[in-house]
């Protein structure tokens, strides 16, 4: 097999009738043969260590080739970098979904190539996203990092994720490749899906990264596919992505993935993650020793990774500097969040508000405690982070009076409360004394953390071995800064212990001790992990010992987790009193609420779309004395909305990232328009739901409804949403008044180029996104796939215009060939039915104001 640029082809696309895409400088597609010569130095040990990791986040070096180690970082909301490093925070930017809800590419990549930029800065190499699974179950944990529910949108959005962020020399990972788009019992669970359905919807958006933005690694998932491990995937991995669509880059494992030796190799992995211990490495040797594997598939593996290394510019001559620092450019994220956020309704023009009113009640627990980001390895410690109340704060003018109340409780695990009030008892310094232990007792690491947690990802000295840990503990004074009942709380993986000491009027000290269950997957245990606590009443100024450990050594040590929480437990039925009394008293009314820190994360799906806690109870609450009742929802995944015809206006801002609280304030206040449109069906019920919870039965979970996923599902029962796919208002209105089509029938496999024209009908400037459906003609039952199983209308193509008031303009759009195909089941290929297809264009997936039919013959 040639491996140089003449095996970059892209068959599927020419057989669709679609241009090969060009091979440009960003992809790993360069002429290999300098670079094949260089293995030529390397024995077949040599070769087979550069293809495992050298630790948890970077590939090994090679200096008799001039290859530099690669360095990876998760990525898809900001580059973690390969530790949380305290002291080299990141920016933190809106999730994918959020992005997705832009609908609009350029941004996409704009916002991508900041993200490049950082990398590079912190030395990263690899970037392991885009997230490209499809948001197939709205109850999917993880729904957060995904592109959305619809093929087209999510390939479109992660092809110009992939160009951007790989502008900036930095390789993208497309991820998890595929099926795995739920996270109950994903390091085994087998997607038992149909080729057709495959193909057309959730092989599409790997697809597009590989054939449109030349995505340099794909990530082969935790996860099997009818009956085969991803890794092992040897149809998957070496037909489908490396000789129909030409991938030149590399395969790698999702971390723990590669679970054998001589299947993965002969499948088509090329790289496994993390090392340095892993199925390879000697055993692999072996295989190569005694004929299992032959030396030229080494060689294959290890030319694709030296073509990533060679992108990136770790081979050979001098790593390219990076530029001192650079974190995103603010205002792009500020400009991308509000871009995203989706206005869902605006009964009576309630937005925007008034500039100048004279008080505004901020309301709700995310008013307080946003979620930024959802968890799991996407999350980063964010450098910056804009709440609602400092944003607002920013942008009102004096005159306005802004009171914020938290209105309900809804965390998980016990927050780490604020640095002042722990005293540490050795430098009196603010926060806990940390001490690691090892398991011969020795001190291994102490240190003052102002923020008494620690996690897989924080970096640890060279004298701690994780695995190796034996016990965690902090050591603290914490002072109460007003009466009342407060809760203690140690969180972690392990053996936990809480010993407090103090004037209360409990037996002192009090001493609490479990040992936490044991875990399915470490990483949700990192994100809601086991927790033991108390509440103790207190007076204002009271002083607490604190002292909590954690001994892990009984759960997979590598994976660390300990926490302590404590935090004031007033009333919850007078803080919701609170919250209305503001509202009753405020001209508007604005109650930020959504999702809790943990309640969407990778590692565990949802177990109901309800918002967390009394927050319900609080929007009503609400609602019923102030008619101005804004609600914002700040979660990843939709959630049910019970007060939905209740309130005046609500806003879906997703998981915006550091810069939430500014871009609300330009949108509530009415400087920018809220440009989102909904990637995900929002539902009026949990029953509602076409694919509910993702629960394999037996190990198998069936994708029995086939193409039939989010609004295509929808619209086929005839069933109303509470807000559909493609949903959202601006702050102008749109007339539609043209749709031109080509005359006469169009060559089967051919683009269809199309023109709408839309006028701006409204009194301000504004951007329309033009969304464009397509129905195929009834075929029957052909291709092995049912007709009553396919889609009534899918999305084909999506465009924006803009506009000033009373400004008519044509937006151009192009549908492509794939569109008109489908996959054949029985030739196993791409066909062209002829026919009249129809085109209907429109502002929603339910909102569609003209059509025409286009004949394809
Ligand atoms: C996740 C990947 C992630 C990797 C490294 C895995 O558990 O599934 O998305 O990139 O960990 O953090």
């Amino acid at each position: 097999m040639d491996l140089g640029r003449t095996d970059v082809r892209t068959p599927q696309a020419a057989r669709d009738g679609q241009a090969p895409h060009p091979a440009r400088d960003v992809g790993p597609t360069r002429d290999t043969g300098a670079v094949r010569e260089l293995l030529g130095a390397l024995s077949l040990e040599q070769k087979i260590g550069l293809l495992t990791g050298a630790d948890n986040f970077s590939l090994p070096g090679q200096p008799l080739i001039g290859l530099r180690p690669l360095v990876m970082s998760d990525g898809p909301a900001g580059v973690r970098g390969a530790f949380l490093d305290p002291a080299d925070r990141s920016s933190s930017l809106p999730a994918p979904i959020a992005l997705a809800a832009c609908w609009d590419p350029e941004l996409i990549e704009q916002v991508a190539a900041q993200l490049g930029r950082e990398a590079r800065a912190k030395g990263i190499h690899i970037v392991l996203g885009p997230t490209v699974n499809l948001a197939r179950t709205p109850f999917g944990g993880r729904g957060f990092e995904s592109f959305g529910e619809d093929p087209v949108l999510a390939g479109r959005a992660a092809a110009a994720w992939v160009r951007g962020l790989q502008s900036a020399g930095v390789a993208a990972t497309a991820k998890h490749y595929v099926g795995n788009d739920a996270e109950t019992e994903r390091w085994t669970a087998d997607s038992r899906i149909d080729e057709t359905t495959l193909r057309e919807l959730y092989l599409a958006p790997f697809e597009a990264c590989v054939v449109e933005g030349e995505c340099a690694m794909i990530m082969a998932g935790y996860n099997k596919l009818n009956g085969i491990t991803m890794t092992e995937h040897t149809q998957l991995l070496r037909d489908v992505l490396k000789r129909d669509w030409g991938f030149a880059g590399a395969v790698v494992s999702d971390w723990f993935a590669a679970r054998s030796t001589v299947e993965t190799a002969l499948a088509g992995l090329d790289l496994v993650m993390p090392g340095p211990h892993g199925p390879w490495g000697a055993e692999l040797v072996e295989a190569v020793a005694s004929g299992a594997v032959s030396e030229s598939e080494i060689d294959e593996k290890a030319l694709r990774l030296l073509r990533v290394a060679r992108m990136v510019g770790a081979l050979g001559g001098e790593e390219p500097r990076a530029q001192p620092g650079p974190r995103a450019d603010r205002q792009v994220l500020r400009r991308a969040a509000a871009g995203s956020f989706t206005l869902l309704r605006n009964s009576g023009g309630a937005l925007p508000l008034p500039r100048n009113a004279h008080s505004i009640a901020l309301l709700g627990p995310n008013a307080l405690s946003p979620q930024y980001q959802g968890l799991g390895s996407a999350q980063v410690g964010a450098a910056i982070a804009v709440s609602p109340a400092e944003g607002l704060r920013a942008a009102l003018g004096e005159p306005t009076q802004l009171t914020v109340h938290q209105g309900c409780r809804t965390w998980l695990t016990t927050p780490t409360p604020d640095p002042q009030l722990l005293t540490e008892p050795a430098t009196r310094a603010p926060g806990a004394r940390l001490e690691i232990r090892g398991k011969d007792g020795g001190l291994q690491h102490t240190d003052v953390l102002e923020r008494p947690e620690v996690t897989w990802w924080d970096p640890m000295p060279p004298t701690v071995v994780r695995a190796e840990i034996r016990e965690l503990t902090f050591r603290t004074t914490y002072r109460a800064q007003a009466p009342g009942p407060h809760r203690f709380a140690v969180a972690g993986l392990g053996a936990l212990r809480l010993e407090l000491d103090g004037p209360f009027e409990e037996p002192a000290p009090v001493v609490l001790a479990e040992t936490a269950p044991p875990v399915e997957d470490p990483i949700a245990a990192l994100s809601q992990p086991f927790e033991i606590g108390t509440v103790l009443e207190l007076d204002e100024g009271d002083l607490v010992e604190v002292f909590a450990s954690c001994d892990p050594s009984g759960h997979d040590g590598e994976f660390t987790r300990f926490q302590l929480g404590v935090i004031p437990m007033p009333e919850e039925d007078a803080l919701i009193k609170e919250a209305v009394s503001a509202a009753q008293s405020s001209e508007v009314a604005v109650v930020v609420v959504g999702a809790a820190a943990g309640t969407e994360s990778e590692g565990y799906d949802r177990q109901t779309l309800a918002l967390p806690g009394r927050q319900d109870e609080l929007v009503e609450a609400v609602a019923a004395v102030n008619a101005r009742t804004v609600v914002v929802v700040n979660s990843g995944m939709p959630v049910l909305m019970p007060w939905a015809d209740q309130v005046a206006a609500i806003i879906q801002v997703w998981f915006p990232g550091q810069e939430f609280g500014h871009a609300l304030a330009d949108v509530l206040l009415g400087f920018v328009e809220p440009g989102g449109r909904l990637p995900v069906t929002i539902p009026r019920s949990e029953a509602g739901v076409p694919v509910g919870r993702a629960r394999p039965v037996d190990g198998a979970l069936e994708y029995s409804e086939g193409l039939l996923v989010g609004y295509r599902a929808y619209d086929k029962a005839g069933r109303e949403p509470l807000f559909p796919f493609g949903h959202g208002l601006g702050y102008t209105s749109w007339m539609f008044e043209g749709l031109d089509v080509p005359i006469g029938p169009v060559h089967a496999g051919a683009d269809v180029e199309v023109t709408v024209t839309v006028r701006n009908t409204g009194r301000r400037a504004g951007r329309e996104i033009v969304q464009l459906y397509l129905s195929e003609p009834e075929m029957g039952n052909v291709d092995g796939y049912p007709q009553y199983k396919r889609p009534i209308r899918v999305l084909a193509a999506l465009g924006s215009a803009q506009a000033e008031p009373g400004e008519e303009t044509h937006v151009r759009l192009r549908v492509p060939a794939r569109a008109f195909a489908r996959w054949d089941g029985e030739t196993h290929a791409w066909v062209h039915p002829r026919g009249s297809y129809l085109l209907q264009v429109g502002r929603s997936s339910r909102d569609l104001r003209l059509s025409a039919p286009v004949l394809i013959g």
